[in-house]
């Protein structure tokens, strides 16, 4: 019975329900693979980011700045930032190998219909340097890091 539940939730687009706080979202399946990119080795970025705890205040910095961006702030208004806060962090502490998973939709997914240009991804690119440079993140490894985001651009921005 367990093994036929296990089959059944890692084939199906899974209708989990929404955890709380958060807005529901049309059924989608998980797999790590949707964070976009694969997970540095060894624990050096985790321990640059300042651990699980540093990346939490980084995306909560992150996330909120975007929000209110005189630039970017339409986009994401009427978004579910509880939502967003979770996945956020979930993707970029799996990306930096500091011990989770991701459970959110593929970026392609996840920006559909949005009508995002290069010029928003710029001014979120600067928003995240912001908010690592607040948290001390080395200057290398920031570098790194977005050298791993920078290939989303084609599944996020519109053309
Ligand atoms: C490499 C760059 C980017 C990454 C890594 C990224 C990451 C994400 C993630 C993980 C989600 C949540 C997926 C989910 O809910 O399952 C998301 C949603 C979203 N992103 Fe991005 N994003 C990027 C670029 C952008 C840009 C440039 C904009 C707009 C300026 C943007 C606007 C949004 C909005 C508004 C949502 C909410 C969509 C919804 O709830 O339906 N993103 N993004």
């Amino acid at each position: 019975m367990m093994v036929l539940l296990s089959i059944l939730l890692a084939t199906a687009q899974v209708a989990a329900p929404a955890p709380q706080g958060e807005e529901a979202v049309a059924p989608y399946r998980v797999d790590p693979a949707n964070a976009g990119a694969k997970p540095f080795s060894g624990d050096r970025m985790a321990r640059q980011f300042g651990g699980q705890p540093g990346i939490r205040r980084i995306v909560d910095s992150f996330v909120t700045s975007n929000f209110a961006d005189p630039h970017i702030g339409e986009i994401f208004k009427n978004q579910d930032a509880v939502r967003l806060r979770r996945v956020i962090f979930e993707q970029f502490c799996y990306i930096l190998n500091a011990g989770c998973t991701y459970t959110g939709r593929d970026m392609r997914t996840a920006h559909t219909n949005m009508g995002v240009q290069q010029a928003d991804m710029n001014r979120l690119v600067e928003n995240l340097q912001r908010a690592m440079a607040t948290e001390r993140v080395p200057f290398a490894a920031q570098n790194r890091f977005l050298a791993k985001l920078a290939p989303m651009r084609s599944a996020v921005v519109q053309r």
